[in-house]
């Protein structure tokens, strides 16, 4: 199933001492989602924010928080990012050994589920999931930073994971980030990826800018 191009600036790139402002401005100019980048200084390189934060944030907005998760471990903090406003919740595999537990809490809670791939990390790693989640992320950048330089072969892995997608005939949307911009959006759309993670794309040049920045990635 292909769907519209969704955008989903990703709030890593926002100004922190105003962030309230900020999600405002990037609902006003076009949005489609809002991607919340939540890291442990554990299971990546860098400390972001927790459920506290979207929790101050969701009275500034009705759009979807797509809240991706870099943590490890990630089961005892699932209740507290759904009761925080969280709509999507994507964990990595390669931060825990039990995934299918942890997707499986993520429905109980009522939300939907989302597996998040490494670079390294081969779409094979899906085979067994792939039925029982709503979105995949492939993660075009190693995990930790915003701003960092698309990695190429994440296209051969997004031509694969829409052809699995496609072959569950289920509604499971594909969704990429890291380093994308107006060269490389279009190329991870050809290969299948209907939801687009942008930080620095989007961020760049203030507020005037976000309704360009959004519309230049929708093409
Ligand atoms: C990286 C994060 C990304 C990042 C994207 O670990 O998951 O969402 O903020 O930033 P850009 O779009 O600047 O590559
Ligand atoms: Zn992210």
């Amino acid at each position: 199933m292909t769907h519209a191009i969704r955008i989903a600036p990703s709030i890593l790139s926002a100004d922190f001492a105003k962030l309230g402002e900020e999600v405002r401005a990037i609902d006003a100019a076009g949005c489609d989602w809002i991607h919340v980048d939540v890291m442990d200084g554990h299971f990546v390189p860098n400390i972001t924010i927790g459920p506290a934060v979207v929790k101050a944030l969701r009275p500034h907005t009705t759009k979807v928080f797509d809240v991706h998760l870099m943590i490890s471990p990630v089961d005892l903090y699932l209740e507290a990012f759904a009761e925080a406003g969280a709509d999507i919740i994507t964990v990595h595999p390669e931060a825990g050994p039990h995934t299918h537990r942890t997707i499986q809490n993520i429905k109980a809670l009522g939300k939907m589920a989302g597996v998040s791939l490494n670079p390294a990390t081969p779409a094979k790693m899906l085979d067994y999931l792939i039925e029982d989640i709503d979105l995949v992320l492939v993660m075009s950048v190693n995990p930790g930073f915003g701003g960092q330089s698309f990695i190429e072969s994440q296209l051969r892995k997004i031509e694969a994971i829409r052809k699995m997608i496609d072959k569950t005939g289920k509604d499971i949307r594909l969704e990429v980030d890291g380093g994308i911009d107006v060269n490389t959006a279009p190329r991870a759309i050809a290969a299948g990826a209907d939801v687009l993670v942008a930080g620095s794309a989007t961020f760049k040049g203030g507020p005037d800018h976000y309704a360009s920045n959004i519309a230049a990635l929708r093409g």
